[in-house]
């Protein structure tokens, strides 16, 4: 099913292994700094727009924004280990490592697809075990792919289509490419575009939730947006489609992700004042960039929203809960990680990646695997004593523009979130 490699791996970085690329950094300074510092804004990064006047601060500071990994808290070498480190593991010329993430867990394997700035845009396979890259071929086309989901030995991808044919969530093999369209209509009204999907056990049914934004209505790939942004729960056994979340609640509903046990559903929402005025008219003042948890009642509906996070920089996009219930979001910061009541816990720094935000990754097992454009760089980590991840991949692009700053309407050069 495989039509051709981009990249194999992986290159060790030489004497990667016996730099410290993890710099501690106090929790408190995360809302306690001293009189008189300048701070930046939602657009900023925190490390590179902070400074305080405390030559000890600041050059904590300095070299936690030069640092692969920011600790926050000691869980976070329950999670990574005393050393996590990165390494080169491939390359493609272009950034084919932008959004999903969806982790098959039987054949070892991340689904990646690209930006849509690209105009091969498609979705991209890394295989763990034999390090290399390849893309899928399906049997219906898959014309913009965007979030994804391995559930059931099928992968759920979203796709934003074109101006004809409808955005829709399609089931691929794995092995063979066949894909069947599994939803695109509500009572014959095109979709928006499905951005993320996830699946939920509950009763002994499956239920599968995608968010519906108008992305891809204002990127001009599909027409135009008909319906108002929402989540969606589609019930095949049931064969009913509902609304479960509206845009009163979400405004912008973008990455969607169930914990292990399948008792709280979040929710990313892209609003936020980052997001030009152009492109996200009235949401610019009124959304925030934030985090939702959900529990599900005994319909399996979304019940009891409470705000679980805001985000420091940029937007929170794509997102995972990881065993442990730590809850994993792509940010203008980089990779945060929170744990199960919210306090930030680890950072893996877009910064020091050369990036200017994480959009989307796999916790894959115990590897991570963070999209990051062009280069895919891999890590490992020494021993662990309860690891959610060994090792860590990263695939990135230096000097990459932040998306929601560049983005204006008609130009070619378009990002997705
Ligand atoms: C790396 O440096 C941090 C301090 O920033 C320290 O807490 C950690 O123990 C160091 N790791 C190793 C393996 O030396
Ligand atoms: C945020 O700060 C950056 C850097 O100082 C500046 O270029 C940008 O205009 C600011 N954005 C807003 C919305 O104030
Ligand atoms: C700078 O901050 C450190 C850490 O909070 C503190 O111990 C030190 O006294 C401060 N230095 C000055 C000059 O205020
Ligand atoms: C940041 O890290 C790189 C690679 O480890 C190093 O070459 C560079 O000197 C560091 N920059 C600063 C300002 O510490
Ligand atoms: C949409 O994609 C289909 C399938 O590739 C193609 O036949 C059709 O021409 C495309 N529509 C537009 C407007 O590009
Ligand atoms: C939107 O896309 C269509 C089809 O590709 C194109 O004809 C049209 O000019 C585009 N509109 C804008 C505003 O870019
Ligand atoms: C999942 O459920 C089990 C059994 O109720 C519980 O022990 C565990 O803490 C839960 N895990 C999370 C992440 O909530």
């Amino acid at each position: 099913m495989y039509k051709h490699v981009l990249g194999v791996g992986a290159t060790l970085l030489s004497g990667a292994l016996a730099q410290n690329q993890t710099v501690f950094f106090p929790a408190e300074y995360s809302y306690l700094l001293p009189d008189g510092f300048v701070g930046g804004n939602t657009s900023t990064q925190f490390l590179t727009s902070t400074s305080t006047g405390n030559s000890t601060i600041d050059s904590l500071i300095k070299s936690a924004a030069n640092a692969s990994f920011i600790a926050l808290d000691p869980d976070f070498y329950n999670i990574f280990g005393p050393n996590p480190q990165l390494e080169l593991a491939a390359h493609s010329d272009f950034d084919d490592f932008y959004e999903a993430g969806a982790w098959d867990p039987k054949r070892g394997r991340v689904w990646f697809s690209g930006s849509v700035s690209e105009k091969d845009w498609h979705l991209f396979v890394y295989d763990l075990n034999t390090r290399q890259v390849t893309t899928p071929e399906t049997s219906l086309p898959i014309l913009a792919p965007n979030g994804g989901y391995y559930w059931n030995d099928k992968v759920y991808i979203c796709d934003f289509g074109n101006q004809t044919f409808a955005s829709s969530i399609i089931a691929v093999d794995p092995d063979t490419g066949n894909s069947e369209y599994v939803v695109n209509s509500f009572f014959g009204l095109h979709l928006n575009g499905p951005d993320d999907v996830n699946w939920v056990k509950k009763n002994g049914k499956a239920y599968m939730f995608f968010t519906d934004p108008y992305y891809a209505s204002a990127l001009n790939i599909s027409g135009p947006a008909v319906l108002p942004d929402g989540i969606w729960r589609l019930d095949p056994a049931s064969q009913d489609l509902q609304a479960v979340i509206s845009r009163a609640d979400v405004l912008v509903p973008n990455g969607v992700a169930v914990d292990a046990n399948m008792t709280k559903l979040y929710v990313t929402d892209t609003a936020g004042t980052t997001i030009p005025p152009d492109f996200q008219p009235a949401y610019a003042s009124s959304g925030s960039a934030a985090i939702y948890v959900y529990d599900f009642d005994e319909e399996v509906r979304p019940v009891n929203k409470r705000l679980f996070a805001y985000s420091r920089s940029g937007i929170p996009d794509g997102i995972k809960v990881d065993d442990l219930g730590r809850v994993w979001t792509g940010e203008g910061d980089g990779l945060v990680i929170r744990n199960t009541v919210g306090k930030v816990i680890a950072i893996v720094n877009a910064v020091a990646l050369g990036i200017s935000a994480v959009t989307n990754f796999a916790i894959a097992g115990d590897v991570l695997v963070i999209g990051g454009y062009q280069n895919l760089w891999l890590t490992r980590s020494k021993i662990l004593q309860n690891p959610a991840c060994n090792m860590i991949i990263i695939l990135l692009v230096p000097d990459h523009p932040v998306p929601y700053t560049t983005y204006s309407a008609g130009r070619t050069t378009r990002h997705v979130w």
